[in-house]
Protein backbone atom coordinates (compact mmCIF):
# COMPACT_ATOMS: atom_id res chain seq x y z
CA UNK A 1 0.00 0.00 0.00
CA UNK A 2 1.52 3.22 -0.47
CA UNK A 3 1.97 6.02 2.05
CA UNK A 4 -0.27 8.39 0.19
CA UNK A 5 -3.03 5.93 0.48
CA UNK A 6 -5.85 7.37 2.28
CA UNK A 7 -7.96 6.09 5.41
CA UNK A 8 -11.34 5.51 4.91
CA UNK A 9 -14.12 4.76 7.04
CA UNK A 10 -17.87 3.86 5.48
CA UNK A 11 -20.96 4.10 8.22
CA UNK A 12 -23.93 2.40 7.01
CA UNK A 13 -26.96 1.42 8.78
CA UNK A 14 -28.97 -1.69 6.80
CA UNK A 15 -28.69 -3.89 3.42
CA UNK A 16 -25.16 -2.14 2.86
CA UNK A 17 -24.75 -2.10 -1.12
CA UNK A 18 -23.23 1.25 -1.04
CA UNK A 19 -20.93 0.01 1.38
CA UNK A 20 -19.94 -3.03 -0.63
CA UNK A 21 -19.93 -0.97 -3.64
CA UNK A 22 -17.69 1.42 -2.53
CA UNK A 23 -15.39 -1.17 -0.42
CA UNK A 24 -15.11 -3.48 -3.62
CA UNK A 25 -13.77 -0.30 -5.51
CA UNK A 26 -11.09 1.09 -2.52
CA UNK A 27 -9.77 -2.20 -2.74
CA UNK A 28 -8.67 -1.94 -6.85
CA UNK A 29 -5.05 -1.06 -6.63
CA UNK A 30 -5.00 2.00 -8.22
CA UNK A 31 -7.52 3.57 -6.06
CA UNK A 32 -5.00 5.74 -3.01
CA UNK A 33 -7.07 4.68 -0.29
CA UNK A 34 -7.14 1.95 2.33
CA UNK A 35 -10.90 0.78 4.08
CA UNK A 36 -9.87 0.90 7.89
CA UNK A 37 -12.82 0.42 9.15
CA UNK A 38 -17.09 -0.16 8.50
CA UNK A 39 -19.09 1.35 11.26
CA UNK A 40 -22.98 0.38 11.77
CA UNK A 41 -25.29 1.75 14.52
CA UNK A 42 -27.31 -1.40 14.20
CA UNK A 43 -26.41 -4.72 15.03
CA UNK A 44 -28.71 -6.42 13.01
CA UNK A 45 -27.94 -4.46 9.66
CA UNK A 46 -27.68 -6.47 7.15
CA UNK A 47 -24.44 -5.14 5.59
CA UNK A 48 -22.34 -6.53 8.64
CA UNK A 49 -22.35 -10.37 6.82
CA UNK A 50 -21.25 -8.50 3.97
CA UNK A 51 -18.21 -7.07 6.25
CA UNK A 52 -17.74 -10.44 7.23
CA UNK A 53 -17.95 -12.35 4.17
CA UNK A 54 -15.37 -10.07 2.57
CA UNK A 55 -12.92 -9.70 5.87
CA UNK A 56 -14.11 -6.17 6.57
CA UNK A 57 -13.70 -4.78 10.20
CA UNK A 58 -17.04 -3.92 11.03
CA UNK A 59 -17.30 -2.19 14.63
CA UNK A 60 -21.35 -1.75 15.53
CA UNK A 61 -21.83 1.22 17.77
CA UNK A 62 -25.79 0.49 18.69
CA UNK A 63 -27.27 3.98 18.72
CA UNK A 64 -30.01 2.71 21.70
CA UNK A 65 -27.38 2.09 24.52
CA UNK A 66 -26.74 6.02 24.36
CA UNK A 67 -28.47 8.21 26.14
CA UNK A 68 -27.94 11.64 23.52
CA UNK A 69 -26.95 12.44 20.25
CA UNK A 70 -24.09 13.88 21.81
CA UNK A 71 -22.73 10.77 23.29
CA UNK A 72 -23.28 8.62 20.45
CA UNK A 73 -21.25 11.04 18.23
CA UNK A 74 -18.72 11.36 20.56
CA UNK A 75 -18.62 7.32 20.78
CA UNK A 76 -18.21 7.37 16.99
CA UNK A 77 -15.73 10.32 16.39
CA UNK A 78 -13.57 8.52 18.89
CA UNK A 79 -13.47 5.67 17.34
CA UNK A 80 -12.77 6.90 13.90
CA UNK A 81 -9.80 8.69 15.35
CA UNK A 82 -8.38 6.07 16.99
CA UNK A 83 -8.12 4.01 13.65
CA UNK A 84 -6.60 7.06 12.52
CA UNK A 85 -9.58 7.54 9.76
CA UNK A 86 -8.98 10.39 7.45
CA UNK A 87 -12.37 10.39 5.43
CA UNK A 88 -15.42 9.45 6.49
CA UNK A 89 -18.23 7.95 3.82
CA UNK A 90 -21.53 7.68 5.04
CA UNK A 91 -23.41 4.93 2.66
CA UNK A 92 -26.96 4.47 3.63
CA UNK A 93 -26.37 5.49 7.21
CA UNK A 94 -29.67 6.30 8.43
CA UNK A 95 -28.29 8.67 11.39
CA UNK A 96 -28.64 12.34 11.89
CA UNK A 97 -25.44 13.53 12.87
CA UNK A 98 -24.86 16.15 15.42
CA UNK A 99 -23.26 20.02 14.16
CA UNK A 100 -20.47 19.17 16.30
CA UNK A 101 -19.47 15.75 15.28
CA UNK A 102 -19.99 17.30 11.19
CA UNK A 103 -18.14 19.84 12.21
CA UNK A 104 -15.25 18.21 13.44
CA UNK A 105 -14.42 16.75 9.98
CA UNK A 106 -14.42 19.44 7.42
CA UNK A 107 -14.87 18.11 4.01
CA UNK A 108 -13.84 14.80 4.99
CA UNK A 109 -17.38 13.55 5.59
CA UNK A 110 -19.54 12.58 2.53
CA UNK A 111 -23.14 11.10 2.00
CA UNK A 112 -24.81 9.70 -0.46
CA UNK A 113 -28.58 10.37 -0.77
CA UNK A 114 -31.24 9.18 -3.18
CA UNK A 115 -32.44 11.94 -5.05
CA UNK A 116 -31.78 14.67 -7.02
CA UNK A 117 -30.60 17.45 -4.33
CA UNK A 118 -31.74 19.87 -3.57
CA UNK A 119 -34.76 17.93 -4.04
CA UNK A 120 -36.13 15.76 -1.58
CA UNK A 121 -34.20 15.94 1.60
CA UNK A 122 -35.11 13.54 3.95
CA UNK A 123 -37.31 10.01 3.83
CA UNK A 124 -39.29 8.33 0.90
CA UNK A 125 -38.12 10.72 -2.00
CA UNK A 126 -38.73 7.76 -4.31
CA UNK A 127 -42.46 7.93 -3.56
CA UNK A 128 -42.18 11.47 -3.51
CA UNK A 129 -40.41 12.31 -7.01
CA UNK A 130 -43.59 9.61 -8.35
CA UNK A 131 -46.41 11.99 -6.55
CA UNK A 132 -44.46 15.70 -8.00
CA UNK A 133 -44.70 13.93 -11.44
CA UNK A 134 -40.94 14.27 -11.89
CA UNK A 135 -40.14 12.74 -15.38
CA UNK A 136 -36.25 12.40 -14.26
CA UNK A 137 -34.83 11.30 -10.67
CA UNK A 138 -31.38 10.22 -9.40
CA UNK A 139 -29.16 10.46 -6.54
CA UNK A 140 -26.46 12.80 -5.61
CA UNK A 141 -23.07 12.23 -3.56
CA UNK A 142 -22.08 15.01 -1.29
CA UNK A 143 -19.94 16.85 1.45
CA UNK A 144 -22.26 16.70 4.55
CA UNK A 145 -22.85 19.88 6.39
CA UNK A 146 -24.53 20.23 9.41
CA UNK A 147 -27.99 20.63 8.13
CA UNK A 148 -29.31 17.56 6.53
CA UNK A 149 -28.92 16.29 2.92
CA UNK A 150 -27.33 19.23 2.70
CA UNK A 151 -23.70 20.54 0.77
CA UNK A 152 -21.59 20.65 -1.54
CA UNK A 153 -22.51 18.68 -4.59
CA UNK A 154 -19.92 15.76 -5.84
CA UNK A 155 -21.76 13.64 -7.99
CA UNK A 156 -25.09 13.04 -9.62
CA UNK A 157 -26.37 10.78 -11.45
CA UNK A 158 -30.15 10.98 -12.88
CA UNK A 159 -32.60 8.08 -14.15
CA UNK A 160 -35.67 8.36 -16.19
CA UNK A 161 -39.09 8.42 -14.37
CA UNK A 162 -41.17 5.61 -16.49
CA UNK A 163 -44.56 4.94 -17.09
CA UNK A 164 -45.70 2.37 -14.05
CA UNK A 165 -42.94 2.79 -11.99
CA UNK A 166 -43.16 2.43 -8.53
CA UNK A 167 -41.88 3.76 -5.43
CA UNK A 168 -39.55 -0.03 -5.48
CA UNK A 169 -38.94 -0.20 -9.05
CA UNK A 170 -37.56 3.49 -9.46
CA UNK A 171 -35.68 2.51 -6.19
CA UNK A 172 -34.15 -0.12 -8.31
CA UNK A 173 -32.97 2.24 -10.67
CA UNK A 174 -31.78 4.42 -8.83
CA UNK A 175 -29.47 2.26 -6.38
CA UNK A 176 -27.89 1.14 -9.62
CA UNK A 177 -26.73 4.56 -9.87
CA UNK A 178 -25.85 5.51 -6.97
CA UNK A 179 -23.20 1.95 -6.57
CA UNK A 180 -21.24 4.06 -10.05
CA UNK A 181 -21.65 7.72 -8.74
CA UNK A 182 -20.03 7.06 -5.07
CA UNK A 183 -16.94 5.41 -6.52
CA UNK A 184 -17.09 8.27 -8.88
CA UNK A 185 -17.13 10.93 -6.13
CA UNK A 186 -14.73 9.17 -4.28
CA UNK A 187 -12.07 9.03 -6.55
CA UNK A 188 -12.90 12.86 -7.29
CA UNK A 189 -11.90 13.69 -3.57
CA UNK A 190 -9.45 11.19 -3.26
CA UNK A 191 -7.80 13.71 -5.87
CA UNK A 192 -8.63 16.75 -4.02
CA UNK A 193 -6.95 15.22 -1.25
CA UNK A 194 -4.09 14.62 -2.87
CA UNK A 195 -3.49 18.39 -4.56
CA UNK A 196 -3.75 16.72 -7.86
CA UNK A 197 -7.33 18.83 -9.18
C1 LIG B 1 -29.64 4.06 -0.41
O1 LIG B 1 -30.63 4.35 -1.36
C2 LIG B 1 -29.11 5.31 0.21
O2 LIG B 1 -28.93 6.36 -0.69
C3 LIG B 1 -30.22 5.63 1.19
O3 LIG B 1 -30.59 4.38 1.73
C4 LIG B 1 -30.28 3.36 0.80
C5 LIG B 1 -29.32 2.44 1.48
O4 LIG B 1 -29.06 1.31 0.70
N1 LIG B 1 -29.83 6.61 2.16
P1 LIG B 1 -27.81 0.39 1.00
O5 LIG B 1 -27.83 0.07 2.50
O6 LIG B 1 -26.57 1.12 0.61
O7 LIG B 1 -28.03 -0.85 0.18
Amino acid sequence: MSCSSVKIAILFSGRGSNMQALAHHIAKADVPAELVMTVTNRPDAGGIEICEAAGIACTVIDHKSFDSREAFDAKLDGTLRAANVELICCAGFMRLLTEGFVNGWPDRLLNIHPSLLPKYQGLHTHKRALEAGDKMHGCTVHYMRPEMDAGPIIVQKSVQVLDGDTPDTLADRVIEQEHIAYPEALDMVLKKMAGTT
